[in-house]
């Protein structure tokens, strides 16, 4: 594929970018990670995204590799490397190789290592029709604020999904959506947003956080409170959020079409202007 990665302070060809098996991250998951979305060469919430992963880092207990401005060099000089247009960043911290054992290692140094994947993230054909999703009960464990490396059950979630024809999995606790396997999850009832307060129970998007802005400022109301199934089938109109995705139109529950099985206007409008403000490079704005 030829993508230049980073590699503990190295950019080397991707067939070049290695790590040891007795990495913590390899064998007991002991890391976090960031994805951040590149539009039009730029970051996209570049500043929500690092204050994410200092707090995934306090919660654990790992140390910062590098400081802030050095990762934020590193980010803008993998864009430049790759000529990244449009797609995405992949970080990934953990507590570093040393022999297995539970107990952190003393004196390692961390592991940090990014890679970019290219995508359309703009112009994505699964915002014109939208995009189907399954629910599945959520098996996570209960930290899920923290954006952990630990991603067993989003993976065999997201492989149901995908089994059943769907692209997404909404998780499911004590008859509650908790948020997809790797996006924040959204119903729209008589024009107001409703998804899930933040807790311990959910990761605190990014894009959640940028659009939670831009819809105060448009004056659409939002109501954080949890949400059944049942009422996400009866929804007027459903979406989630990553950056990987921005804001996604779901026109299908369980089988059960929403909205008429049309992306609605409220998330339509939603993804314009979270699409225009990324374009324009203004996303970094403080909330
Ligand atoms: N996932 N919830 C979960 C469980 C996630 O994994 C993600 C992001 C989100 C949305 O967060 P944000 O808006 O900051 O991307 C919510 C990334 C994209 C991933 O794992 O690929």
């Amino acid at each position: 594929m030829g993508r230049i990665v980073y590699v503990n302070g190295e950019y080397l060809p991707e067939e070049q970018g290695k790590i040891s098996i007795f990495d913590r991250g390899f064998l007991f998951a002991d890391g976090v990670y960031e994805v951040t979305a590149v539009v039009a060469g730029q970051l996209v919430d570049h500043d929500p995204h690092m204050e994410r992963l200092e707090r995934s880092l306090d919660e654990v207990r790992l140390p910062w590799p590098c400081t802030k401005a050095q990762l934020k060099a590193m980010h803008l000089e993998m864009i430049r490397r790759n000529a990244l247009k449009e797609g995405l960043i992949y970080m990934q911290i953990t507590r570093g190789a040393a022999d297995r054992d539970f107990r952190f290692p003393k004196e390692i140094p961390p592991t940090l290592v990014a890679f970019t994947q290219t995508g359309v993230l703009i112009d994505n054909p699964n915002a014109v029709k939208g995009v189907k999703v399954i629910t599945v009960p959520d098996i996570r464990w209960t930290r899920r604020d923290i954006k952990s490396v630990m991603l067993l059950a989003p993976v065999l979630g997201k492989q149901a999904a995908h089994e059943a024809g769907a692209f997404e999995a909404w998780m499911v606790e004590d008859g509650f959506v908790t948020e997809g396997t790797s996006s924040n999850a959204y119903i729209v009832k008589d024009g107001a947003i409703i998804t899930r307060g933040l807790s311990h129970s959910i990761l605190a998007g990014c894009t959640r956080r940028s659009l939670f802005r831009l819809a105060r400022e448009q004056g659409v109301a939002i109501e954080e409170r949890l949400f059944t199934t049942e009422e996400a089938h009866a929804a007027d109109e459903a979406f989630l959020t990553s950056a990987a995705n921005f804001v996604l139109p779901i026109t299908e529950i369980d089988g059960n079409a929403i909205g008429g099985g049309q992306p609605g206007p409220v998330t339509r409008k939603l993804r314009k202007i979270f699409l225009e403000e990324a374009i324009s490079g203004s996303s970094a704005k403080p909330d």
